[in-house]
């Protein structure tokens, strides 16, 4: 496989998690280059649940390379607990994790201050995860942040920290917060400092050595392309670029050493937090609620539901530049009559063939649908493309050709055995 960046085509949770995890094993080198532990990647394999946050997914094949790239804000506490976490389940992680110098620290400020924020905002709230993903870009952007290399050297991290606690307090302070305690974070910091030491290195150098060799690369995408800071639908996003060219500024490795984009799509439309989502439906929301599907594997919150939308998906074929198209939970579908498919928007005499940034018109934007007989047949069990009930292959090539990518792989089950490739 040559060097793949996966990228999600919808609103995040498309699941990527269990795409990666297969298409790992034809890679030798597995990178994570934007957001935080707000992501959560799900993968079984057998009976065993593995719920990964910010270490890749790559880390559950036995010899391949993990990379946390300086794209990434690490929340190192977190990250322990997640390595123990993978440590216990008998996962190998010591000589297959590297963790990039200078990715950023989240540290207990940013998580109370993206809290606090969301507090104020009142009904008009993003519906963050919580877990100080925006402060920390912010103080990134704002080129007041801590990185990795600081956080494992003791003295200067010791210095930085009791400044930058010092003037987050007033600020905490000022918005009725609790402030923060400088001796109880450090402690904790510290001991997660000293613990992530030996993971923390060159991971830019790393990666161009592994360019040089020819080692197949897999860049793995967490959110999704509306989430993106720059390309999603602001506010309602995170504060990463979350799309294509994140892979690249999130670990270094330059745009020509990139071979293949791979989108991955739910075969409907799923969305966690606030912002408009066009084709929302309760319908579908109660059947796959019912059905005990979409529970975000971050914060457990029942996730917003709709058609399959490719006005949406079309649109992160552009920013993208998808070649390849990854559609999963197909077998989400499987009981239902019709199937409808948002193929435009209508705004008053304007129809919309790709996503309008002015958030007051896309939520005032009609959805005009395509309707798609169900299949009405359990598909989880199927392994090859051709044993797929007809009906269920037209709806998937419909998806690929409206969004104008080719279809490569179709998911219908959590497992790694139900994957069926083209
Ligand atoms: P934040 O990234 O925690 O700041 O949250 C900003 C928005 O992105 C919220 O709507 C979250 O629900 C959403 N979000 C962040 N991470 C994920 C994810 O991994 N899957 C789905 N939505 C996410």
């Amino acid at each position: 496989m040559a060097n793949t960046i996966l990228v999600g085509a919808q609103w995040g949770d498309e699941g990527k998690g269990k795409i990666i995890d297969v298409l790992a094993e034809r890679s030798d080198y597995v990178v994570r280059t934007a957001g935080g532990n707000n992501a959560g990647h799900t993968v079984f394999i057998g009976d065993q649940k593995f719920v990964l946050h910010l270490v890749p997914s790559g880390i559950l094949w036995p010899g391949k390379k993990c990379v946390i790239g300086n794209g990434v804000v690490i929340d190192p506490v977190s990250l322990v607990e997640e390595i123990e976490g993978l440590k216990r389940l008998g996962v190998a992680v010591d000589g297959q994790l590297f963790i990039s110098e200078t990715a950023h620290v989240v540290f207990p400020y940013h998580r109370l201050l993206d809290e606090q924020r969301e507090l104020r905002k009142g009904r008009g709230r993003l519906g963050t995860t919580k877990r100080g993903i925006g402060p920390a870009y912010g103080d990134k952007a704002a080129r007041v942040g801590l990185r990795m290399v600081d956080l494992i050297q003791p003295e200067r991290f010791a210095r930085a920290l009791r400044q930058r606690i010092r003037e987050n307090n007033e600020v905490l302070r000022a918005l009725g917060a609790r402030p923060l305690s400088y001796p109880r974070v450090h402690a904790a910091y510290r001991a997660a400092g000293d613990y992530l030491r030996p993971y923390v290195t060159a991971t830019v150098v790393l990666l161009h050595e592994a360019v040089r060799r020819g080692a197949p690369i897999l860049f793995e995408g967490a959110q999704g392309t509306f989430l993106d800071i720059d390309h999603g639908t602001y506010p309602y996003v995170t504060s990463s670029n979350t799309t294509a060219g994140g892979a690249c500024t999130g670990s270094g490795v330059p745009p020509n050493q990139i071979d293949c984009v791979y989108g991955v799509m739910k075969a409907y439309t799923t969305r966690v937090g606030e912002g408009p989502l066009p084709t929302e439906n309760a319908e579908i929301a109660d059947l796959l609620h019912g059905m005990g599907r979409e529970f975000g594997a971050t914060t457990g919150r029942p996730r917003r539901c709709g058609w399959a939308d490719t006005v949406v998906t079309r649109h992160a074929a552009m920013v993208n530049g998808i070649d390849r198209l990854a559609i999963t939970n197909v077998d989400g579908l499987d009981t239902l009559e019709t199937i409808k498919v948002c193929i435009g928007y209508r705004h008053g005499d304007r129809r919309y063939d790709y996503v309008p940034a002015d958030l007051e018109v896309l939520a005032a934007c009609q959805p005009v649908y395509a309707e798609f007989p169900g299949w009405r047949t359990p598909t989880s069990g199927i392994r090859e493309w051709r044993k797929l009930p007809a009906r269920c292959r037209a709806y998937l090539k419909a998806l690929a050709e409206l969004t104008g990518a080719r279809l490569s792989i179709v998911s219908v089950g959590p497992a790694r055995e139900q994957t069926i490739f083209l």
